[in-house]
């Protein structure tokens, strides 16, 4: 087969966890450790695209060839991808963003209060991916879902609301694969088709994913 399907392709993606701030020294988030979605990034220069990866906050380095843009919030993160999206052939939204974050960002650090409990308000985050799937010129837009059961009915659903092009579901009750982990199996699904994509290591795993996109991006262009 082809050694380079992505040659001459712009790919961008997001990966890791967000980080959604309460006050000047505490923040909300996740366990994502971003390698997936890292694991990626590599991948697609290997297989020819230039790479742009928006990352959150992640204890990875940068693969090479890769440019990398840094941000914390679902809000800056967003910004970022929206900022040069118009460019992009291919979209990939590997990044754990918080479905949440908190109303206000306190000042001053929080007190502790004689009250035994706290209540923090907090609203909904932009989702990203479909912010990408809805653009007019749209990129080849992926999306992954992260399932403890009925996999493909979730993920078919966040494929046609999202109005995606592809989706890749993990089961996140399974032992040895998934958040964390370097192992992981996918259930990728499109709207007239689907391959599974066994357990292996993520980098493995990451080169079929890519090589799948290819394919679909060049039968739908
Ligand atoms: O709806 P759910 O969060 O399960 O969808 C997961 C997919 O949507 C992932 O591709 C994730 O990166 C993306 N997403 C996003 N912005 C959000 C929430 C999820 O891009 N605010």
């Amino acid at each position: 087969g082809n050694l380079k399907p992505l040659a001459g392709l712009k790919l961008m993606l997001t990966a890791g966890p967000t980080r959604e701030a309460l006050d000047p020294v505490r923040f909300l988030s996740n366990h994502s450790s971003g390698k997936m979605g890292f694991a990626l990034a590599e991948a697609a220069v290997q297989l020819g695209a230039s790479v742009t990866l928006v990352s959150g906050p992640v204890a990875l380095s940068t693969p090479s060839g890769v440019k990398r843009i840094d941000v914390e919030s679902a809000t800056q993160m967003q910004a970022a991808v929206m900022e040069d999206i118009d460019e992009q052939h291919i979209f990939i939204a590997c990044a754990a963003v918080a479905d949440y974050a908190p109303k206000v960002i306190a000042e001053h650090k929080i007190k502790k209060t004689s009250s035994d409990t706290l209540i923090i308000e907090l609203v909904k985050n932009p989702d990203i991916v479909a912010g990408v799937a809805a653009l007019e010129n749209k990129p080849f837009t992926v999306g992954f879902a992260a399932e403890t059961q009925d996999l493909e009915i979730y993920a078919r659903d966040k494929l046609s609301r999202k109005n995606l092009d592809m989706i890749a579901a993990n089961n996140v009750a399974l032992a040895g694969q998934g958040f964390n982990s370097d192992n992981n199996a996918l259930s990728v699904f499109w709207p007239n088709g689907q391959q599974a994509l066994t357990l292996a290591p993520k980098h493995e795993l990451a080169h079929h994913l890519l090589t799948l996109i290819a394919d679909r991006y060049y039968d739908s262009h």
